[in-house]
């Protein structure tokens, strides 16, 4: 059986556990998209995980949905992202980038461009969203032509590419929670009369073409994705052959040989086990507020190769310590989750000052 505390080999990297930070936007880059310095802090501090996943990160200035999310898709960006991978690396951790295009759930306010944000069809999330003039519905976004579509897709690439560039161990396509992969699968999102709509071949298209885009550009064994069937938020209804359409999708990527797939995981256990048959390379489960002694548990099943955690590593950098003895842990604070500076980002307590 194996152990959350075994190493695991992902792509061609072996990381020393299993367990992995899960990727957590956190608002607090500069206004031009580069990490904030103490982004290189807090990520290190972290690197006892086996494997960190980064808070989103736009691949273009379309892509941006949140106020002060970091990009990697300038010069700036490879020079602020360089100082957070060499010191998660100092550290002896490792390190993927998630690549997140918002699509629709994006504000004007919110963007460098101020455009209207872009989505596979003009139908607005019904959220809505902090920007700087306060909270403010989120409006209709446009829908993508054919060629733009092919430009997502090569900035996706690109930005993997500048990932990279910036030290990246490897990139995570962030295809969940109802962000632009993710509102492409869902017909309420999508209603496409092209090649990219209607059929679940045609809704999977984006996703698959991402994908295979960024393996042809980094490899494949670094390059992941991230999916969450089911979810329905901000809009999203994936209808009822949702499941069928993430049992296609999980044939296709699994001919792509990718480093792992990453499931948030809210409810279709049927499905889930039919993803554990499908998909042969590392799977890493992430389950929305999981409780501590059920932690290791997946694992232990057979279900998952890796478990990620996201709350619970955001209040305690040296979680895995935690865990190896013990200990109990701090609780995280919502008020702090985005935006602002150290408090609540490079200051959570770890166990020799907790205890001391
Ligand atoms: C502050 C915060 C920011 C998040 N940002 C992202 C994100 O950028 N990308 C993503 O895929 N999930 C994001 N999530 C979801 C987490 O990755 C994770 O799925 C969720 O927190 C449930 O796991 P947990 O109960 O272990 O925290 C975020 C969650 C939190 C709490």
């Amino acid at each position: 059986m194996n152990n959350i505390f075994e190493p695991v080999t992902v792509g061609q990297i072996e990381l020393a556990n299993r367990l992995v930070m899960a990727p957590m936007t956190r608002s607090r880059a500069n206004t031009d998209g580069t990490p904030s310095d103490l982004a290189a802090e807090y990520y290190s501090q972290r690197a006892g995980l086996g494997l960190i996943v980064t808070e989103g990160t736009q691949p273009s200035d379309d892509g941006q949905g949140y106020l002060t999310t970091p990009g990697i898709y300038t010069d700036a960006h490879v020079e602020g992202w360089s100082k957070v991978t060499s010191a998660v690396h100092t550290n002896g951790g490792r390190i993927f980038f998630q690549l997140m295009h918002a699509g629709r759930m994006s504000h004007p306010n919110n963007t460098p461009h101020h455009r209207q944000g872009v989505a596979p069809s003009a139908v607005a999330p019904g959220a809505p969203m902090f920007t700087l003039s306060g909270m403010q519905d989120i409006p209709a976004p446009r829908a993508l032509t054919i060629g733009e579509i092919g430009q997502t897709v090569a900035d996706f690439r690109l930005a993997a590419r500048r990932a990279i560039e910036a030290g990246a161990d490897g990139v995570e396509i962030h295809g969940a929670n109802g962000y632009l992969v993710h509102q492409f699968l869902a017909p309420s999102a999508n209603r496409r009369t092209d090649e990219y709509g209607g059929s679940i071949e045609n809704r999977a298209r984006f996703a698959i073409d991402v994908t295979a885009a960024i393996a042809a550009e980094i490899g494949a064994a670094r390059t992941a994705i991230r999916l969450s069937p089911g979810l329905a938020m901000w809009g999203i209804d994936e209808g009822v052959e949702g499941p069928e359409l993430y049992r296609y999708l999980v044939r296709k990527l699994d001919e792509l040989n990718l480093a792992y797939l990453h499931i948030m995981h809210t409810g279709n256990d049927a499905l889930l086990a039919d993803i554990r048959k499908l998909w042969h390379q590392p799977l890493i489960v992430n389950r929305p507020g999981r409780s501590r002694d059920l932690i290791g548990a997946d694992i232990a099943a057979g279900l998952a190769d890796l478990e990620a955690y996201g709350q619970l590593v955001l209040a305690n950098p040296d979680f895995v310590d935690r865990l190896k003895t013990n200990a109990a842990m701090n609780q995280a604070d919502q008020t702090t989750f985005f935006g602002g500076n150290a408090t609540g980002y490079t200051d959570y307590p770890l166990l020799t000052a907790a205890s001391t």
